[in-house]
């Protein structure tokens, strides 16, 4: 049987704890020997890096929608170029912390962009190269407030509440069309709890059984 290729994103509305479970699940890879590229959106190539800077600037509350999904996009589209594709190719585990599917949620559902230009715009973005494996990390409204007092939002997270509801909405939606990709954990769950379920998922799916 053909192995799945070993990239995986993570998923989940801010607050939902993805990047704790991202830096678990790739030490536990690499103390099996394999290599690992953590890789974060937007960002993680030079010119994706100033694009963030750009896109989470708390002053820059004149930026349209098309704007934020545009430039997304072309954060995406080097990251893809530039790092996923190469460390794939050398074998390496890719680990995402969001990818295309975080468009999908924020710029279509929240924003409420038109899902044919986000569906065009993500496969001109990733050219094709989805992940064989998303972990959503769900976590509901009265977590998300919880973790969120006592933080100082960025632009995005200053969106308010209702933008957060159509988001989690959308990625509940998601996970439900691709359920062959989408592994849906609840976020509520303790962090051990939570990475044992994504340790299974990986193994299983990637076929690392006899490897680990
Ligand atoms: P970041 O501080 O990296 O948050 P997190 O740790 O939650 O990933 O900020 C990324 C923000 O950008 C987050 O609010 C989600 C948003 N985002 C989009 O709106 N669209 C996208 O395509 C991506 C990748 C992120």
């Amino acid at each position: 049987m053909k192995k799945a290729s070993r990239f995986v994103s993570f998923e989940g509305i801010d607050f939902s704890g993805k990047t704790t479970q991202i830096s678990l699940l790739a030490k536990r890879l690499k103390e099996k020997g394999f290599g690992v590229d953590i890789l974060r959106e937007p960002g993680g190539t030079p010119i994706s890096e100033r694009i963030r800077e750009i896109l989470l600037d708390k002053n820059h509350l004149e930026m349209t929608a098309i704007s934020e999904m545009l430039l997304f996009s072309a954060a995406r589209n080097q990251l893809v170029t530039q790092k996923v594709l190469p460390a794939l190719q050398n074998g390496n585990f890719v680990i995402a912390d969001r990818y295309v599917d975080s468009t999908t949620v924020y710029q279509g559902y929240g924003r409420k962009i038109d899902m044919q230009i986000i569906n065009d715009v993500n496969r001109i973005a990733t050219m094709g190269h989805m992940p064989s494996l998303t972990f959503f990390i769900d976590i509901d409204e009265a977590t998300f407030q919880e973790r969120a007092r006592n933080t100082s939002a960025d632009r995005l997270e200053q969106a308010g509440i209702d933008f957060f509801r159509r988001v989690r909405e959308g990625y509940l939606e998601l996970a439900k069309k691709e359920k062959q990709r989408i592994v849906t954990i609840d976020g509520r769950q303790t962090v051990g709890a939570i990475q044992n379920e994504i340790w299974e998922c990986v193994t299983k799916k990637m076929h690392l059984i006899d490897e680990v």
